[in-house]
């Protein structure tokens, strides 16, 4: 049995996917800016991620920029059936490499319509609304006028499902109420547990929550607890968080983002990996202390 297959399944949109996917933001150049320094490896990762059972891809045509959705591409087109690549619009690149709020309404569609073009696609299966009223974290600011863009891309059958990133709770019911919201995509891992009542309050309404950073991000997790969690059940550091995740709610979609084929299986295989109750409650505690 494909190890991946353990964890089983949550809803995205009207899809099924595994609960173990790829987020490719590690693919592009240092900083997240220009080319990788070999694309046919970044190519690799991205076909043994599906080869391996991967079927949920995130992405944004800000990585790179745009160099990130031709590499899934010219990785993976013609795509699997059952492929689910999702991306992100709100923010663009300046030439500095800093991350910009493109966020107006008309840059809204300029967006899904630089997604589609890059990605080869003819619609998006879902496109998430980063929010963008500060860059690197979630603030308060109403999101009606964009969610209308994309409702209006809906409409006209280039967009499937809308979903939100870096949202505050505030945004994300202000969403729900203008239209179907298929995921919440928020920082979220073993030691920033700031959306632990978002991803209940989703997971009673068949929400995906789907947490980027899960393994710290930039700054990879690091705790004595972990650690010694780790050594216990065999596994390495990130795997156990990884499990963690899985473990948390049934609605956590993993994301993990890798340019590395090992880091790639060893992610993977995090979904066979059982924690007992007591490892639970310990690194439980790494977020609360
Ligand atoms: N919505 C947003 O605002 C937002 C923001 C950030 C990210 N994202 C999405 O979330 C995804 C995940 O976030 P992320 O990639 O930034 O962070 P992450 O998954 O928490 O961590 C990625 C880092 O961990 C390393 N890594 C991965 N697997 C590992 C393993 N098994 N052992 C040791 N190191 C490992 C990677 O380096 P190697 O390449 O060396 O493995 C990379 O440095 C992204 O790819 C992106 O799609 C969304």
């Amino acid at each position: 049995m494909d190890s991946i297959t353990q964890p089983g399944t949550y809803r995205l949109g009207d899809r099924q996917v595994r609960r173990i996917g790829y987020g490719a933001m590690q693919l592009a150049g240092p900083g997240v800016f220009g080319p990788p320094r070999d694309p046919e490896a970044a190519r690799r990762v991205l076909r043994e991620a599906v080869a391996g059972g991967v079927n949920h891809i995130d992405t944004s045509d800000f990585y790179g920029p745009h160099l990130t959705n031709r590499l899934i591409r010219d990785a993976l087109s013609p795509y699997p059936d059952d492929l689910v690549i999702v991306t992100k619009v709100g923010a663009r690149r300046g030439e500095d490499a800093s991350w910009l709020p493109a966020f107006s309404p008309a840059e809204i569609v300029q967006a899904v319509h630089d997604n589609l073009r890059n990605l080869g696609l003819s619609a998006m299966e879902v496109v998430n609304l980063r929010c963008m009223f500060a860059v690197h974290g979630p603030a308060e600011g109403s999101v009606a006028p964009q969610l209308e863009a994309l409702a209006g891309l809906q409409r006209q059958g280039l967009v499937r499902h809308i979903g939100l990133s870096n949202a505050t709770p505030r945004q994300v019911a202000e969403a729900r109420g203008i239209c179907a919201i298929a995921c919440v995509q928020n920082l979220y891992n073993l030691a920033h547990r700031d959306d632990d009542a978002l991803i209940d309050e989703l997971a009673r309404d068949g929400i995906a929550y789907v947490p980027f950073f899960p393994l710290g991000g930039f700054q990879p997790l690091q705790s004595a607890a972990l650690a010694s969690v780790a050594e216990e059940v065999g596994a390495t550091a990130m795997q156990v968080a990884l499990a963690w995740l899985l473990r948390r709610s049934p609605n956590i979609l993993l994301i993990p983002g890798t340019s590395s084929p090992a880091h790639l299986r060893e992610n993977l295989d995090a979904g066979a990996l059982v924690l007992p109750a007591g490892a639970m409650a310990r690194l439980d505690g790494i977020g609360r202390g």
